[in-house]
């Protein structure tokens, strides 16, 4: 495989946060044991900070947000069981179609608004299964285990959720023996937001899950949090999947750091970058952000001339080393992190600002 080289300014993903000196330093000195024995103390120092601040009795350390939310459907649901999603969701769109091929659950994709909000109603409404159902319907209706909320939504262009949306869903599918996950891959930066603490929002789930690598800058790992007893269950799963690690200190160590203040700090930094970096790209010709949506560390961009033009733009910032990602018709992808500054902000603007400056004129 060839070896590429990361643009200068990478605006790809908050995952291409590189960890900070002092994250080194706590990995090298950090105190370990076999995770998979159970004495690894730093593993379970970070599991019991995550449990803590998530507000929920257990928490495990797990590879990625993607295995985490695998766990999640391998543990609520069983073969054959479906789970509610939101259209736009990672688990339906990124992840390989996991809860089909390891989990045997078949995902049921329920429009969401524009910013990814699925009405509570419109979820309970799509429930299938439970004690009151005819028998013909039982007969033929996979059974709903699960319901699978994303905050802050991705593809949605990093929205936050209403947290009063979250609770109205649980509310309404909890009593009918449905399960509620959270995919809180980016839960940091909806916390930053909205002021809303991380317990606030796991609260009304049975599960939740934050990733450590994104912007709040470990070089890997998420954090699953729930009941003792899902937890336990969700250890087996993660040894099942092959995520079961030994000295998986090493790991924590960042990953403590990555859950201190200071790095959710820098969160509300990565926030007002993206806030600049849209009403600068929203003021240049033929380009359009929805500013509404650019609640947190994520900027959707269309170019009016379609998808060609903004592959065109890709590939002309990439040339100056700025990158970016197009994803299909979403646009193309800018996120903001600890690594891009006010300048590298400042410096793509101006790039795309000459580049829109050689376009022919569009039709008027
Ligand atoms: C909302 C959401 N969930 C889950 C994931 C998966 O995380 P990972 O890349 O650690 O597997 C991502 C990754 O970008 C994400 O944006």
């Amino acid at each position: 495989m060839q070896v590429q080289r990361a643009p200068v300014r990478d605006f790809r993903s908050d995952t291409v946060t590189r960890p900070s000196p002092a994250m080194r330093r706590a990995m090298a000195q950090a105190e370990v044991g076999d995770d998979v024995f159970g004495d690894d103390p730093t593993a379970i120092r970070l599991e019991q900070r995550a449990a803590e601040l998530l507000g929920k009795p257990a928490a495990l350390f797990v590879p990625s947000g993607t295995m985490a939310n695998l766990i999640a459907f391998l543990v609520h649901c069983r073969p054959g069981e479906e789970a509610i999603v939101e259209q736009r969701s990672h688990v339906l769109l990124s992840e390989q179609g996991g809860a089909a091929r390891f989990a045997g659950v078949q995902l049921r994709a329920l429009a969401g608004d524009a910013r990814g909000v699925m009405a509570p109603r419109a979820v309970a409404a799509a429930l299938r299964g439970g004690p009151d159902v005819p028998p013909l319907a039982r007969l033929h209706n996979p059974r709903t285990a699960l319901v699978v909320l994303e905050n802050t939504h991705n593809f949605c262009g990093g929205t936050v959720q209403p947290l009063e949306v979250i609770r109205a869903t649980a509310a309404a599918v909890r009593p009918r023996g449905v399960r509620v996950h959270l995919d809180g891959a980016r839960l940091p930066n909806a916390c930053v937001a909205s002021g809303i603490p991380l317990a606030a929002w796991a609260e009304p789930c049975d599960s939740v899950a934050i990733s450590l690598c994104k912007g709040l800058g470990a070089p890997a790992g998420s954090v699953l949090a729930g009941e003792q007893e899902f937890i336990a269950e969700a250890r087996r799963a993660r040894k099942a999947l092959g995520g079961g690690m030994r000295q998986l200190g090493v790991l924590a160590a960042a990953g403590l750091l990555a859950l201190a203040p200071e790095s959710f700090a820098q969160l509300a930094t990565d926030h007002a970058h993206a806030r600049l970096l849209a009403e600068g790209l929203a003021a240049l010709p033929g380009l359009e952000v929805d500013l509404g949506a650019v609640q947190t560390n994520i900027v959707f961009v269309r170019h009016a001339a379609g998808r060609a033009a903004e592959q065109a733009l890709a590939a002309a910032l990439a040339a100056e080393g700025i990158g970016c990602v197009p994803v299909g018709e979403l646009g193309l992808r800018f996120v903001t992190h600890r690594d891009v500054g006010r300048a590298d902000v400042e410096a793509a603007i101006a790039a795309v600002r000459a580049w829109t400056a050689e376009q022919p004129p569009g039709p008027t």
